[in-house]
């Protein structure tokens, strides 16, 4: 049963496969266009302080296909503006009754105290350098539908670790279901907190790309750098760059990811980002059914389980 969902770390490996079973099942029914009422009499907030194509829509497209209903708040246009603080907006929002909250922040921990003073479930879509714990559970499900499975599958993450909150929760969720990751990128961007986590790194790309089953870049996340903290970002193409010369490295059936939003021609060259190895889109459309399963699995566990029961679905 899950509260809230804050971060990759609170899941278990057993957690993970139940809401990746949902999915599944989930995918085979939007595909033939059908809406699924789980979430019938209900409202979700979409609370977002920081911009957002792809998690701000599939969490609305999630709602709408379990029949909920949504409200989406952005901080511009808010009174935000005006100085009001992010505990105040979130309390005036929760005494109108809603049912759950996806909230996206700037300021790493915000969700985890905005839980301890509301009542209302929280997913966590983005907190500043710390997690995107759905963005994690998209991208492993990406990995499960296409490789078959996770475990003993050489990861390779590429780009800004430091600075990604993508690479955090990802490193959790494909550690706990057996996946070998590798992190890679320029010394000022891989975070010293690696060697705590046990995590192998190395400075040099090329060394990683013959053996690995996924390759994940991430994009060099100027905004959340205090300073550059790499030469160039020419510089940084040239030496952690996915271009079609490093592609040739790739085993036959690799793939690879990027949670978007892609610079292309610096983290991927565009050949590489529209060519057979990468599943870019795949994660898009997963980041829908993922997050159908999470916002079930939150507000209405109940009704979930019956459902499935009713269906003769097997998780
Ligand atoms: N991957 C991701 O979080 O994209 P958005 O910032 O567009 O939501």
């Amino acid at each position: 049963m899950m509260n809230h969902l804050i971060s990759a770390k609170d899941l278990s490996a057993e957690q993970i496969h139940n809401l990746f079973g949902v999915a599944r099942i989930f995918t085979s029914i939007v595909k033939q266009g059908q809406t699924i009422p789980l979430l019938k009499g209900t409202t979700t907030v979409n609370l977002f302080y920081e911009n957002s194509t792809r998690t701000r829509t599939s969490f609305e497209l999630a709602v709408r296909k379990l029949e909920g209903g949504l409200l989406t708040f952005s901080a511009s246009g808010s009174s935000a503006q005006k100085g009001e603080t992010l505990i105040d907006t979130a309390r005036n929002i929760t005494a109108m009754g809603p049912h759950c909250i996806v909230m996206r922040h700037s300021s790493s921990g915000s969700p985890t105290l905005l839980s301890r003073m509301i009542s209302v479930p929280i997913i966590n879509a983005g907190d500043g350098l710390h997690e995107h714990p759905t963005q994690g559970l998209l991208d492993a499900f990406t990995i499960q539908e296409s490789l078959g499975s996770i475990q003993g599958k050489k990861v390779v993450i590429v780009g800004d670790i430091a600075h990604s909150r993508v690479a955090r929760s990802n490193i959790h969720i494909l550690r706990k279901l057996g996946a070998n990751v590798t992190v890679c990128g320029p010394p000022t961007l891989l975070p010293p907190e690696l060697d705590k986590m046990g995590v192998p790194y190395s400075y040099r790309l090329e060394d990683l790309l013959p053996d690995a089953d996924v390759v994940m870049a991430l994009r060099i996340q100027l905004e959340r750098q205090n300073r550059m903290q790499i030469p160039s970002l020419s510089e940084y193409s040239r030496f952690w760059g996915l271009n079609q010369q490093r592609v040739k490295l790739l085993k036959k059936n690799c793939i690879i990811l990027h949670p978007g939003p892609i610079n292309r021609g610096v983290e991927m060259d565009p050949e590489v980002a529209d060519g057979p190895h990468s599943l870019i889109l795949d994660q898009v459309f997963n980041g829908v059914v993922v997050r159908m399963a999470v916002l079930a699995e939150i507000c209405n566990p109940s009704a979930l389980r019956k459902w499935l029961d009713q269906g003769g679905f097997r998780v």
